[in-house]
């Protein structure tokens, strides 16, 4: 005796489903955890598979089903029997998913409420930029510190105050779980407390604008007495920090030391590492050009414009839409003329000239 199609749909659906779960639930969708308290998050995930990886298996097994069982033979071009709807299974149909999504977001709100719960230790401010992260701690003498490396103490629960500098970003450690979007005119917050020393990245979770890709910042979730330790020396200056490293290219030209690490600073301060390579800042952006070979480059381009190559190299900063070099696409903010000084930028270009085997402040 055959089956009823009904049946046979859900028999194979029911099948196929336990593979699907099966299969889903194998997969390690997130790195380890490195953080407190957001366990429930890797429940919660595994929760929300369980229940929609049947529904995705069951519609599909159904219109797979229907299209080869009942597809027209050759030659018939009679129309199916006309259709006028079924109350009672529209109701069924509506209701289910209405309970199941009312369910699941209370779920997910109560998970939500219990992994913010507890109140932070220490605050840190994160600021988005295409393409890079900011941070800013308070630090010893009360003064702010900005890092564009996320340093964390293990084991303290710290509060992130999250804003963006242009568009929608999102502040995201996969092995921190919690993930946070940044947005234009508001800051939003997240509560972590790492649990395991160790690197990571802070990814951008926003399709946010060519290098979103590239978007990505380190943590280093170290001993509370390191991290105290780094936030007293970040406090004691920049000058003392740029010139700590003896591996940086010597300053050339009529620049000195102390314009260099002026200039390091203003590069290091204002993200420029996220999209552009220049090894003497230890960075390696791949969005716009490659900062290494600035000042053969600026030479080159300036003279086509009857510039100086640091009358090139400011205006690319202030101005980066005039020109704009081939290959690379016009996608470099263009507020720095509102962000930097003109005294930093002279610093900036002198810096840049220098470290990429130019003469600074030639021609
Ligand atoms: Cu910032 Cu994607």
């Amino acid at each position: 005796m055959r089956k009823h199609p009904l049946a046979q749909m859900l028999l194979i659906g029911a099948v196929a489903s336990v593979i699907g779960v099966a299969i889903a639930l194998s997969i390690d969708w997130f790195p380890p955890l490195a953080a407190d308290k957001v366990g429930e998050i890797d429940t919660l995930y595994d929760v929300l598979l369980i229940v929609s990886v049947p529904i995705f298996v069951l519609v599909m097994t159904v219109a797979i089903y229907s299209v080869v069982k009942f597809r027209a033979k050759p030659g018939d071009l009679s129309d199916g029997a006309p259709i006028h709807g079924n109350t009672r299974l529209e109701i069924i149909w509506v209701s289910i998913p209405f309970l199941l999504v009312t369910a699941l977001a209370a779920y997910g709100w109560v998970v939500l409420h219990n992994v913010e719960a507890s109140p932070a230790a220490m605050t840190v401010k994160v600021r988005g930029q295409q393409f890079t992260w900011h941070f800013t701690y308070e630090g010893p003498n009360g003064k702010p510190v900005t890092s564009d490396v996320l340093y964390l103490p293990n084991k303290e629960r710290v509060k992130f105050d999250i804003t963006t500098n242009d568009v929608i970003h999102s502040f995201w450690v996969p092995q921190f779980r919690l993930k946070q979007d940044a947005v234009p005119g508001m800051t939003t917050h997240i509560k972590i407390t790492p649990n395991k020393v160790g690197t990571y990245d802070v990814v951008c979770a926003e399709l946010c604008g060519l290098g979103h890709s590239t978007m990505r910042n380190t943590v280093r979730v170290v001993e509370k007495p390191a991290f105290t330790a780094w936030l007293a020396r970040q406090a004691r200056g920049p000058q003392q920090q740029a010139q700590a490293p003896a591996g940086g290219a010597a300053p050339q030209g009529g620049g000195g030391g102390n314009a260099n690490a002026a200039g390091k600073q203003v590069f290091a301060s204002n993200g420029c590492g996220g999209c552009h390579t220049l090894s003497d800042a230890g960075t390696s952006g791949a969005v716009g050009p490659k900062l290494d070979d600035l000042a053969a480059a600026a030479a080159k381009f300036g003279k086509q414009n009857n510039e100086t190559a640091a009358q090139y190299v400011k205006q690319s900063i202030v101005d980066p839409r005039a020109f704009v070099v081939p290959g690379f696409q016009p996608v470099m903010p263009t507020d720095f003329k509102d962000r930097i000084s003109g005294a930093q930028l002279d610093a900036l270009v002198k810096y840049l000239l220098s470290v990429s085997g130019g003469k600074a402040g030639s021609g």
